[in-house]
């Protein structure tokens, strides 16, 4: 008999690119798939990206994601899903302690810095680079974290780096940033994956 898959979970709220990097990434993986991909908004770009590839996708609302909230029907649909590990991938909402503490050591992130730097509240896409840059940074990157229920604070699993060049735009940092994102999260959440099956 075959052995189960490494099951995966995308969470994602916005363009998805990352998204797609990891579901292509796993098309025809033997250990590791990913199973579906939440969205906290009920429009948003992953969703053609995700049906292309035959994603299930599934919307919850915003009354899911707010502090206090027990998490019930996310964690609901993880354990009918037999979901190992849950992956964010530009997932902007807040996340229930219930559900970080369930899948403590199996849910992991991806930030556009090197954290710990231009981390926490407010710090997403690009005001990060927009910020990067205000403050003339030589040098920016990725950060990819464990989550824990204190944001961008999880313990560092990798980072690449990239220059900021002089005429940089928040725009042209963005393309550089997704490029590594693109390159390097596929290939840690296998490695992370890996260790399931
Ligand atoms: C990515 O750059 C990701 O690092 C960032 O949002 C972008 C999503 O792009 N995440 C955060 O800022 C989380 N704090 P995508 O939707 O094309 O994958």
């Amino acid at each position: 008999m075959e052995n189960k898959k490494c099951r995966i979970a995308i969470f994602a709220s916005g363009e998805g690119s990352n998204a797609e990097a990891i579901v292509s990434h796993f098309a025809n993986h033997n250990a590791i798939e990913v199973a579906l991909m939440v969205c906290n908004k009920e429009k948003a770009g992953v969703y053609t990206r995700m049906e292309k590839w035959g994603i299930p996708c599934h919307y919850i609302d915003k009354k899911e994601w707010q502090p206090g909230s027990t998490g019930q029907q996310v964690l609901d649909l993880m354990r009918n899903e037999g979901v190992d590990r849950i992956v964010l991938a530009g997932f902007l909402a807040y996340i229930p302690e219930t559900i970080v503490h369930t899948y403590e050591g199996r849910i992991v992130n991806i930030h556009p810095s090197l954290l710990p730097k231009y981390g926490g509240k407010g710090m997403w896409g690009h005001h990060v680079h927009e910020a990067v840059i205000a403050n003339r940074e030589a040098v920016s990157g990725i950060t990819i974290h464990h989550v824990t229920e204190k944001l961008d604070d999880g313990g560092i699993i990798f980072q690449a780096q990239c220059q900021v060049l002089p005429d940089e735009t928040p725009e042209s940092l963005a393309t550089r940033i997704h490029q590594l994102e693109h390159e390097h999260y596929p290939r840690i959440i296998e490695q992370l994956g890996m260790m399931d099956v």
